[in-house]
């Protein structure tokens, strides 16, 4: 999505100006044209050659160079781009942004500009949390600007608190957002499950499997790119939250159950990539369990069926880990679950499935077509599977 698409990164003299070299990197090495425009004071900390060399393209310092391939500069940057995204950005650009100030190439080109201004907010904690600073942040959000952070952490000036640039991921997975929206899922409410449930035996001691969570994860994220809203269930896992993602989270199979049946009335569609567990113990003990002899017994009792019990107008998507016989045992939780469509992958296949941020898998639909899949990257067999599920949702399915 972000192939060919031109991004103005507007850099602000910041400390943090350094973590802007490695948006532009990422956002360059995914196939965005990055045009980065710097305020004077942003040169002191990072040189333009820094991000000339990233981007493979000229960097924008001052309002009256010569020499450059742009024409009237600020408004022909303004024209090319889909999104603006200034990171970091200081109380100054911000109050500068607010009050309409157009004293540098940057306040220029915003200016100058219709598309969507992300703003990462980067300074001292007293300088963001002063009411001047709210006060300019909130009439830029009455203005569409869009805010990323900042995060809460060491500042550069030794104290703690909230101030500090959010994380690269936050930022592009922001910019990925506000590109995707009007997508293809644009007013869709799509509900993800992630993740191995966590059945208690003790207070400390659980029964779950090696679920990664990240096939989840990646179509949460990519539901949100199309521009859908996206609520994600998940069980615990040592994925960071995707930003612009509603979280509920959950641990055991009981709780998703829950989660999935207050949630999913409003949904247009459910996921249930997560790997619920079908057996919990049938009590878990209050006190931690003593060992005790050669040999323990527990005694489990099945979970609900989520994808099989909860049923609506939404369209379902189960998914099925196999072993053996993959299509006919596929088909089998298909029509017994009713569902729209099912993902079946073989686990015996190498760096595919659990754990691994690849897939191999098979889709098989209500109508009995089944589409074979290469081995494909997580986030991509994310997109091929939501390709499915809007053409469900458009009435083009089965
Ligand atoms: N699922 C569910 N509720 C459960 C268990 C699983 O909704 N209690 C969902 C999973 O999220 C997945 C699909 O159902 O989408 C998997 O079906 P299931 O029959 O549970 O698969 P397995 O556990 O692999 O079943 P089996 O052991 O019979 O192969």
């Amino acid at each position: 999505m972000l192939k060919g698409k031109t991004i103005i990164l507007g850099v602000t003299g910041s400390i943090a100006a350094y973590k802007a070299v490695d948006i532009a990197s990422q956002l360059t090495q995914a196939g965005a044209k990055v045009d980065v425009i710097m305020t004077k004071a942003a040169t002191e900390f990072v040189t333009p050659l820094t991000f000339q060399a990233i981007t493979g393209r000229p960097v924008v310092t001052e309002m009256f160079e010569s020499g450059s391939e742009f024409n009237v500069e600020h408004v022909s940057l303004a024209e090319a781009a889909k999104v603006i995204v200034i990171a970091p950005a200081t109380a100054n650009i911000i109050a500068k942004l607010a009050a309409g100030i157009a004293d540098d190439m940057l306040c220029c080109t915003v200016l100058a500009s219709k598309v969507p201004v992300i703003v990462a907010p980067a300074m001292d904690v007293n300088m963001y949390q002063n009411p001047i600073t709210q006060d300019n942040l909130a009439k830029l959000k009455a203005r569409n600007f869009i805010t990323v952070g900042p995060a809460s952490g060491r500042l550069a000036s030794g104290k703690e608190g909230l101030g500090r640039l959010a994380d690269t991921n936050d930022i592009i997975g922001t910019i990925r957002q506000v590109l995707g929206r009007g997508g293809d899922l644009a007013e869709k409410h799509i509900v993800v499950t992630a993740g191995g449930t966590q059945e208690l035996i003790d207070p400390i001691r659980c029964i779950t499997n090696r679920s990664s969570g990240k096939m989840g994860y990646a179509l949460a994220e990519a539901a949100r790119d199309r521009g859908a809203r996206v609520t994600l269930i998940t069980a615990p896992t040592s994925l960071t939250k995707p930003i612009g993602v509603e979280m509920v989270n959950v641990r055991t199979a009981q709780e998703m159950y829950q989660a999935v049946r207050d949630l999913v009335p409003q949904a247009d569609a459910l996921i249930m990539a997560a790997a619920v567990a079908d057996y919990r113990p049938l009590s878990a003990a209050g006190d931690k369990i003593k060992k005790e002899g050669n040999r323990l017994t527990l005694e489990l009792e099945r979970t609900a069926d989520i994808l099989g019990s909860i049923k609506g107008e939404f369209i379902s998507v189960g998914f099925a880990a196999e072993s053996s016989n993959l299509v006919e045992n596929a088909k089998q939780k298909l029509q017994q679950k009713e569902l729209d469509l099912i993902v079946a992958n073989d686990i015996t296949v190498a760096d595919s499935g659990f754990g691994s941020d690849n897939n191999q898998v098979t889709i098989i639909d209500q109508e009995g077509k089944i589409d074979s899949l290469p081995l494909l990257p997580k986030r991509e067999l994310a997109d091929r599977i939501l390709d499915r599920v809007v053409e469900f949702l458009s009435g083009k399915g089965s």
